[in-house]
């Protein structure tokens, strides 16, 4: 099929409607949202679903993100409780996915068989504006090909769902670059399924309990039956090997510069003069995560583009934004750290 291309930031805003009859119609249309663009479907539409799926070349168990464009809009999908509108008045919209029991108008194909629901308000406009245009809900994972990493850039939807999708809005690069925080509820505390932007610290200060699933940090604790079902799957990964490192940054470099391959590596500013053979992709001063999350998957492709061989990166801390990078990392690094 031939995908249509719609600007976010162009003054005839009629594309909207045009993309919202798309929704409404059963078919595909991708949109940027704040942390990573995505594939939207409409998430009443039990028979389109599963062409999100095809599109995507995804496992079709693991259950799909339904986008609303207000809090209280989670009504019409799950049943929510208090602590879902003690989040949602604090962090909604934004980068925040809460795991709620879905009402019966959500069917299975969404969810992946589960009774369960993903509810995310996000704040970027022109997600806003087609969910409302669209007067559905809206079911969406991040639009790229399973297994690559999520696009972060217009260019990249383009490359992984060219023809294989109705339309897309492109915009800017995301805000965050790593996809949305998910969290279940459990009584008046919450716990982490995927770190992202909202971190465990901001929702201490909310919530009287954050738990991190053991496998946010350990992927092969995800079992056959995880929490998150998207947590089992080989994911964000590039075609290079990425490879992990729990060093300083002298001895990272010095290990990097004795590599034979074809090597790229993912360094901070102050690092970038210890590399001499690498490829360098430096993401802003050394410490700063949120500055690294956002160059991510952006650098993975780029990497890819110039044929490197290996990836290399230094393994983050726990702390903050560091644990969505962690998590994002050890599992694009197929759970491999090395320590040289
Ligand atoms: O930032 C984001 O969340 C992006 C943008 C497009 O909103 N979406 C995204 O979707 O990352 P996706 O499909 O790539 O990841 C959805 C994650 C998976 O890890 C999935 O297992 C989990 O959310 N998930 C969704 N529904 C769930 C449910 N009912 N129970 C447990 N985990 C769920
Ligand atoms: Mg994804």
């Amino acid at each position: 099929m031939k995908t249509r291309y719609f600007r976010a930031d162009s003054d005839d805003e009629s594309f909207y409607g045009e993309c919202a009859k798309i929704i409404r119609g059963g078919g595909l249309v991708a949109f940027p949202t704040e942390t990573v663009y995505g594939l939207g479907v409409n998430a009443f539409d039990k028979n389109a679903v599963p062409k999100v799926f095809k599109a995507k070349g995804r496992p079709s168990d693991n259950p799909l993100i339904v986008h609303v464009a207000f809090p209280e809009d989670a009504e019409n999908i799950a049943y929510t409780n208090d602590t879902y509108y003690k989040i949602a008045e604090r962090f909604m919209p934004g980068p925040i996915t809460v795991i709620l029991p879905k009402k019966d108008v959500i069917p299975f194909e969404v969810t992946g068989g589960l009774d369960s629901v993903g509810v995310r308000c996000p704040s970027h406009f022109a997600a806003h504006k087609l969910i409302m245009a669209s007067g559905v809900p809206i079911a969406a994972p991040s639009a790229n090909l399973s297994g690559a990493p999520s696009p972060t850039k217009a260019e990249h939807v383009v490359k992984d769902m060219d023809t294989r999708i109705d339309a897309a809005i492109l915009s800017d690069e995301c805000d965050f670059g790593l996809e949305s925080t998910v969290i279940s509820l459990n009584g008046n505390g919450a716990v982490i399924l995927r770190p992202g932007a909202v971190t465990r610290e901001d929702l201490l200060e909310i919530l009287e309990r954050v738990e991190v699933s053991p496998a946010v940090t350990d992927p092969s604790a995800a079992g056959d039956r995880p929490a998150s079902p998207g947590m089992k799957y080989k994911h964000y990964s590039p075609n290079a090997e990425f490879v992990l490192v729990d060093a300083d940054s002298k001895t990272f470099a010095s290990f990097v510069e004795n590599q034979n391959e074809k090597s790229a590596v993912i360094c901070g500013k102050s690092e970038k003069e210890l590399f001499s053979s690498a490829m360098t992709f430096v993401y802003g001063e050394t410490d700063d995560y949120k500055a690294l999350s956002f160059a991510l998957f952006a650098f993975f492709r780029s990497a890819d583009s110039a044929q490197a061989e290996k990836i290399y990166a230094r393994l983050p801390d726990k702390s903050g934004y560091g644990l969505a990078l962690y998590n994002r990392m050890i599992r694009a690094a197929a759970n491999k750290i090395i320590k040289p």
